[in-house]
């Protein structure tokens, strides 16, 4: 092997040796820089014969574009592996799913609350809503509960200024004010078709579509514990035309429970008790034939044949019109339901709790 194939090969060796471009371009500098090897036998034929100069020049100049073309070579081979490096490290899975945001869910008393809705909704109920801070008139007088009732005290709650029939008062102990607000709305609009826009006062003995409406909500007492919040919901219920009856309310009450936790063989109980509104009055208590909860009566609303002097507020005839209503409580239902332990867990908006009903 003669010096040149010798150079070359070195040349090649080194520039595989380089890692980094630096380390190539020094390299390159031992072999084709100034003073490196090649450059050093072009001058070394200065002595030379011009024959002699013709066949080493050409040779050398072979050798050199061999050692250009190694150079290129390694140049273009470690730019190749730095793209490489960094496609590497900026890879991006594109097949990993991507971050999303936590998905949300109804509260277990909405999913009680639309439940409700449901099942009286197919037993043709309307659903109707109304105000949360509500005149002493609606949550009480109106309700045959005048000012010195003592059923007033077992609705301790909180009181603002005012206190008229259009400046509201009070936040609503019950969702019962809902009676005279949707009877009275109800009666108005009927009577109008009836009488005509003159309708004259005094209470509507005329024909008109029966009242058949639930009202879910909030309600406020001052009261708390594990079994009581001081806001919690309530639904009331109300019935009246001109031939209901306590057996009817027996039966719809009766079929929403049977509906409600998908057991036919619940058993009820309209245990006798007293509200100013209603006359006669039962508390209504359910019992399980079987689970954790069997055997105890469990109290789940109060209802009663709606009082004359209730139905007079509503604007109708005690003589033509009789109903009945109930109020229930769907933060109960929902405890029932699902053997929550604790009212008060519905209210503490811990994620862990609520994400069990999603
Ligand atoms: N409003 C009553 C309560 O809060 C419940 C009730 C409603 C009773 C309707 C009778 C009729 O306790």
């Amino acid at each position: 092997m003669n010096d040149l194939q010798t150079v070359v090969l070195a040349a090649r060796a080194a520039f595989e040796l380089a890692v980094t471009p630096a380390e190539l371009e020094n390299a390159k500098a031992q072999y084709l820089g100034k003073s490196g090897r090649i450059t050093d036998m072009m001058k070394g034929m200065a002595a030379l014969s011009v024959d002699e100069k013709k066949t080493l020049g050409a040779a050398i100049n072979l050798a050199k574009q061999a050692i250009e073309q190694a150079l290129n070579d390694r140049r273009q081979a470690l730019a190749e592996a730095e793209l490489q490096a960094q496609l590497q490290a900026e890879a991006l899975d594109v097949s990993l799913p991507g971050r999303q945001r936590g998905q949300g869910g109804l509260h277990p008393v909405s999913l009680t609350l639309e439940r409700i809705e449901a099942i009286f909704g197919s037993m043709g109920f309307e659903v109707a809503q109304g105000p949360e801070i509500e005149s002493d008139w609606f949550n009480f007088t109106a309700l045959n509960t005048p000012e010195d009732h003592p059923a007033r005290s077992m609705h301790d709650t909180f009181y603002v200024e005012g206190g008229t029939e259009t400046a509201p008062n009070l936040l609503r102990t019950h969702t019962s004010p809902m009676q005279i607000r949707h009877a009275v709305q109800h009666v108005k609009k009927y009577r109008q078709q009836v009488e005509g826009t003159a309708a004259t006062g005094g209470l509507f003995s005329g024909a008109m579509p029966e009242i058949r409406v639930i009202a879910p909500g909030r309600t406020y007492r001052v009261d708390s514990d594990a079994t009581h919040s001081p806001m919690f919901h309530q639904c009331e219920g109300l019935w009246v035309g001109e031939n209901v009856s306590f057996k009817d309310l027996k039966y719809v009450f009766t079929d929403f429970c049977h509906s409600f936790f998908e057991n036919d063989s619940l058993v009820l109980r309209f245990r006798p008790s007293f509200f100013p509104f209603t006359e006669p009055s039962a508390e209504i208590d359910i019992q399980f034939p079987s689970g954790p909860l069997a055997g105890r009566w469990l109290e789940v609303a109060g209802s009663g044949q709606v009082h004359p002097n209730v139905i007079c507020n509503m604007g109708l005839d005690p003589e033509r019109y009789i109903g009945f209503a109930f109020g229930m409580g769907p933060d109960r239902l929902t405890m029932l339901r699902y053997g929550v332990n604790d009212l008060r867990l519905f209210f503490d908006g811990d994620i862990r709790f609520l994400s069990q009903f999603r």
